[in-house]
């Protein structure tokens, strides 16, 4: 028994080291920065900073990468999240949404942060300034029901 947990634990170990190699695509794609969100509705409140610190990692062009998003296996999930995250709302290339896709998105963003879907859970145990306060995110909703 003692024979056979050895290996397994020894298995895991080259399992991980193996994964080490397997490094996901973590870059930041090249962005026009007059097409921000921030910069396209002239934000320069604090607004913007919580913006910034609870949403840009996931939903814009600049992924600031922690330094776990370098391990195997989050760097996984981080990456895919990154992915996932751009695909559906990226802020970096707000300027480029037509009207009626930037409404939607906004109303999006009011309903993602109500059902406290927003920013993601995981993300926010792990970045305290992305943790918002209950009346923040107040806040937050109402700066983005303030664009429609
Ligand atoms: C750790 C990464 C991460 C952070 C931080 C994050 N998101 Fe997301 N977000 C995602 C992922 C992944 C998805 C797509 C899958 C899903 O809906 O869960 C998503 C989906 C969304 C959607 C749905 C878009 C659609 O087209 O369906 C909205 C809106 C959204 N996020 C807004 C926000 C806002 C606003 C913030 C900041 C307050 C934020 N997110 C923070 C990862 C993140």
């Amino acid at each position: 028994m003692k024979k056979i947990l050895r290996g397994t634990f020894i298995a895991l170990i080259i399992a991980l080291v193996v994964m080490q190699f397997i490094q996901p695509d973590r870059t930041n794609p090249e962005y026009d920065s007059s097409q921000d969100f921030l910069t396209v509705n002239a934000v320069d409140s604090e607004i913007g900073h919580f913006i910034k610190a609870a949403c840009y990692d996931c939903h814009s062009n600049e992924t600031k990468w922690p330094w776990y998003s370098k391990i195997a296996p989050m760097s996984y999930a981080v990456a895919h999240n990154v992915e996932e995250g751009r695909e559906h709302l990226n802020f970096s290339e707000w300027g480029t949404y037509s009207e009626g896709k930037a409404d939607h998105k906004l109303e999006e963003c009011i309903e993602e942060i109500k059902e406290g879907e927003m920013p993601l859970w995981g993300y926010t145990a792990l970045h305290a300034e992305a943790d918002l306060t209950d009346e923040q995110l107040e806040q937050l909703v109402n700066f983005f029901d303030g664009l429609r």
